[in-house]
């Protein structure tokens, strides 16, 4: 693997999925493979999950890991011939080739400014990196993917699912700020690939992407959506066709124990009780959450294996 910026640098999902499972049962099986090798991460916006699991998976593969949240560094200049006499100290064309002699693999974080959906769509901070690093780049949630964490939930729905093909449901919930579309669009292509019977719910107005939800059943009704869904993903976006608007708080689309049936509970975490699911659902056994976070350690690893594989 050459980078990890999207899910179609995966070149063999299935693969992947079982040789990450197989890394979570021994997960020092690599640990020279990444000697005297460095992950630099650096992040534009908070994290837990991301930072400490991708963390531990470089430490797992015998990697140094060196983290900067960009905030605590020059403020980064990434359009092309300005006149850099404002706020900006420091140009990404320096910066990228800069960190790259100090790093094997750079992971970068940077979420979108869900103001400008242009500017977002174009990914200019990742494909920056992308394009002036002389390192890989890792995706851990841009403007608009988080494809460590799809991996992390096709790895949790394949350890867990009973079927073949399961029913998986991504349903949107209320939430009172603008959040990105990261998570549901990555999760909705990683469905796509795993070949498993998706539906997708939320409110009008909540569409996403039609270039990522291709031919995937949207249902406006969330009841209908729900019925005999073997997993129920429930995530909060913002509007992607009133961009970044939030259009609907309506908390009837709160799930409910009563609306999960006999479904197991999927969600990126992190999650506010009560707005986006009930406690009756995060603290019951139906709730795969815990575990969904820790396979984000071995999606990592899977990831930072096949980049190291192939420096
Ligand atoms: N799910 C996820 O990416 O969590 P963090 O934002 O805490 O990294």
């Amino acid at each position: 693997m050459k980078n990890y910026t999207k899910i179609k640098d995966i070149s063999n999902l299935s693969e992947t999925i079982k040789d990450a499972i197989l890394l979570k049962m021994n997960p020092f099986e690599f640990e020279n493979l990444g000697k005297h090798k460095t992950l630099v991460m650096l992040f534009f916006n908070s994290s837990l999950r991301t930072r400490l699991s991708t963390e531990k998976a470089a430490k797992n593969l015998g990697m140094e890991v060196m983290i900067l949240n960009i905030n605590d560094a020059w403020n980064l200049e990434f359009e092309d011939g300005t006149i850099m006499n404002m706020d900006k100290s420091e140009h990404i064309k320096e910066a990228a080739r800069v960190i790259s002699q100090y790093a094997d693999i750079i992971a970068v974080r940077a979420f979108p400014t869900l103001q400008d959906k242009a500017k977002d769509e174009s990914e200019y901070i990742l494909n920056n990196f992308k394009k002036y690093a002389t390192v890989p780049i890792v995706n851990m949630e841009s403007a608009t993917a988080h494809p460590l964490q799809a991996l992390a939930d096709a790895i949790t729905i394949t350890e867990l699912t009973e079927k073949a093909k399961p029913k998986v449901v991504i349903s949107w919930a209320p939430h009172p700020k603008a959040l990105p579309q990261a998570v549901a669009n990555s999760f909705v292509e990683m469905m796509q690939d795993l070949g498993v019977d998706l539906t997708i719910t939320h409110p009008e107005g909540y569409e996403l992407n039609e270039t990522i939800t291709k031919d995937t059943p949207i249902n406006y009704n969330q009841e209908e959506a729900l019925k005999d869904a073997d997993f129920v993903y429930v995530k909060n976006w913002s509007s992607y066709n009133d961009y970044g608007k939030v259009l609907n708080q309506d908390e009837n689309w709160m799930l409910t124990k009563a609306k999960l049936g006999h479904a197991k509970f999927m969600h990126c975490l992190p999650v506010r009780r009560n707005v986006i699911v009930e406690d009756a659902v995060l603290d019951s056994e139906q709730s795969v959450v815990i575990k969904q976070a820790n396979n984000r350690t071995y999606a990592a690893q899977i990831v930072l294996k096949q980049i190291l594989e192939d420096l």
